[in-house]
């Protein structure tokens, strides 16, 4: 039997394989010293605190010495550790333990409610601890520079009633400015202030940008400093508050950077959820929708039905309407819930198939590609609506059902389609998506109304005709000289003239833009055709044509600059 897989040892043909022996080592702490116990071994009497950690080192591989050839010229092996040619190795599992606290509480800057101060800690006796002590408490506090503006008096005003020495950093965090440079300005200001990373958590106000960017500083600094999650914004209420990832975008790329450190608590307070514009309702709608598609029909049915109440109360429990129940409870309670479920069992995402990976094999592109236009939540959506159209195609979805989702999905407002989701950018989203999830897909997609399934099995040529029907019945603008009319592209400057250059989202040949375009009896703009083909070039739109979406005028003479449009015939 060999001692190591590289096969160093010779075994004869006929020999039966000899199982290696599997001992299992456990640590037990001895006064102040660890050591190796054989799992199961009585502890001999001790006077002594005895802990036993659940760190393990096994004793996988090793065999007995005298049947191995090889003769190392270590020392003998001791237990728990692996002799090969190359040397002696060691298995080790250490369990690591994360205990963090969601709460939903009201008028969290109040001063009288000491949550934001002490409702991260659990044990009592340290609770004790924190509240009898004579120091003066501390804290260290990241607010979005918009959230500064409306809740910064009260917060400072929080901070000074309850004695708290603290230190206030506004910081425009935004999809754009979400980067490591941030994540370095805050830790110099952290390392500035000296907190005590054992008992003063840094505190994170604001949006998932926010969170997100103060959740990498905090778990970069002293290698992991306690920090304490304030959403503002719905989506961040109902999903960046309640998981593990924190992260930064890096190269071009979402979240590029980051990490798997939650929180020491998310402490949810809905009253800030009425300052911000309907639009980022919708968007942090898109994050709860996926949730009801994933695995949770009754939450499906409480969007379906109250998704406009819920858009204009701002998801703020109002009495008197006992119509809608308390709505806005149910709904983020539901979406913490099953959030919740679908991410606690798998925080590290060793499990690479997610549920809640709906809405995120292609968003990531787009949303990155598009910036600013398209919000987290509403990229989301987009990628969403079309992979309802991908379970469709697939026999997974009826028509009817299709058609609830999307128009569940415009009743929360919500877009279902954008031009830079080119069928060019779909591929490039998947390619992407296999190098990062194991070279499968693991793409999940609804298999009813609120009830889904992960599938590596969908051929690209149903997910063209996903794709076809997708934009033909969502932009629904039948006549569209669909080759060309959608398209997307740049603007360049040749000479004094302006030129865009139009490159088709549907996956057309030439042949057959050549034959739209004479169906439609309009020719190719002088000048032809501008760069590699399917492309146009046009000084203009093309006669009778108006621009539907998105403007022609150039917003940077000179220079080139992507836009998306739509082109509609007269
Ligand atoms: N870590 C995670 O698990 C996780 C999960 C989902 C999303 N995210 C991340 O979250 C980000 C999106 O979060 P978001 O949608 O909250 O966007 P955001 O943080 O950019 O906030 C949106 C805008 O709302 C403003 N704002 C915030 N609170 C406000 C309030 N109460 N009133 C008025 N304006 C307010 C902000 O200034 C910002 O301009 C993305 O970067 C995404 O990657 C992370
Ligand atoms: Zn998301």
């Amino acid at each position: 039997m060999p001692v190591s897989e590289e096969g160093f040892a010779p075994v004869p043909p006929a020999a039966v394989p000899e199982e290696p022996r599997h001992t299992d080592f456990q640590l037990v702490r001895v006064k102040s010293t660890w050591c190796r116990i054989k799992k199961g071994e009585a502890i001999s009497d001790s006077e002594d605190k005895i802990t036993l950690s659940e760190a393990k080192i096994p004793d996988a591989q090793s065999t007995k010495e005298e049947d191995n050839d090889f003769k190392p010229c270590f020392p003998i092996p001791r237990r728990g550790e692996c002799v090969s040619k190359s040397g002696i190795s060691w298995t080790i599992e250490a369990p690591i333990y994360f205990c963090y606290k969601v709460v939903e509480t009201y008028n969290i800057l109040d001063p009288s409610n000491t949550t934001l101060l002490w409702g991260h800690i659990t044990d009592p006796q340290q609770l004790e601890l924190a509240t009898s002590g004579k120091k003066r408490l501390r804290r260290f506090i990241v607010i979005d520079e918009v959230v500064d503006e409306l809740y910064g008096s009260k917060v400072r005003q929080y901070f000074e009633e309850n004695n708290v020495q603290h230190k206030i950093l506004s910081l425009p965090t935004t999809e754009e400015t979400k980067s490591m440079d941030l994540v370095l300005n805050i830790l110099q200001e952290v390392q500035n202030f000296s907190i005590d990373r054992r008992t003063e958590p840094i505190i994170a106000i604001g949006g998932g940008v926010c969170l997100d960017i103060v959740g990498l500083a905090a778990s970069l600094y002293r290698r992991r400093t306690p920090y304490i999650r304030v959403p503002t914004t719905l989506l961040s209420y109902v999903d960046a508050s309640v998981g593990a990832k924190n992260g930064v975008n890096f190269l071009q790329c979402k979240n590029k950077l980051g990490g798997y450190t939650p929180p020491v608590a998310s402490f949810l307070d809905r009253s800030f959820i009425q300052s911000i514009p309907r639009r980022h309702i919708s968007n942090g709608l898109g994050e709860i929708l996926k949730m009801a598609l994933m695995k949770h029909k009754g939450l499906f049915d409480l969007l379906k039905s109250h998704g406009k109440y819920l858009l204009d109360t701002k998801f703020q429990s109002c009495s008197g309407s006992a119509d809608h129940g308390d709505a806005a409870l149910q709904t983020t309670r539901i979406a913490i819930e099953t959030m919740l479920e679908e991410l606690a069992p798998n925080l590290w995402e060793d499990d690479l198939d997610r549920l809640v990976d709906f809405g995120h094999l292609i968003s990531p592109e787009l949303e990155m590609r598009v910036l600013p236009s398209l919000m987290h939540g509403e990229a989301v959506n987009i990628d969403m609506a079309f992979m309802t159209y991908v379970a469709h195609t697939r026999g997974l979805l009826s028509a009817g059902e299709k058609e609830q989702i999307i128009q569940c999905m415009r009743g929360l407002e919500l877009p279902v389609w954008h031009s830079g989701c080119s069928w060019a950018l779909i591929k490039t989203a998947l390619r992407e998506r296999l190098k990062h999830s194991g070279g499968q897909p693991r793409m999940p997609l609804p298999t009813g109304l609120g009830v889904a399934d992960i599938f590596n099995d969908t051929s690209e040529e149903t997910l063209e005709r996903a794709y076809k029907l997708w934009f033909i019945q969502i932009s629904k603008k039948k006549k569209l000289l669909s080759a060309f009319a959608l398209s997307t592209g740049e603007w360049h400057t040749a000479g004094e003239t302006k030129m865009a250059q139009f490159t088709p989202v549907l996956p057309v040949n030439q042949g057959e833009l050549q034959a739209r375009a004479a169906e439609m009896a309009w020719a190719p703009p002088q000048g032809g055709l501008l760069g590699a083909s399917p492309a146009w070039a046009a000084p203009s739109p093309p006669q009778g044509f108006q621009v539907g979406e998105a403007s022609w005028e150039m917003e940077k003479p000179g220079g080139s600059q992507p836009f998306h449009h739509l082109l509609q015939p007269p």
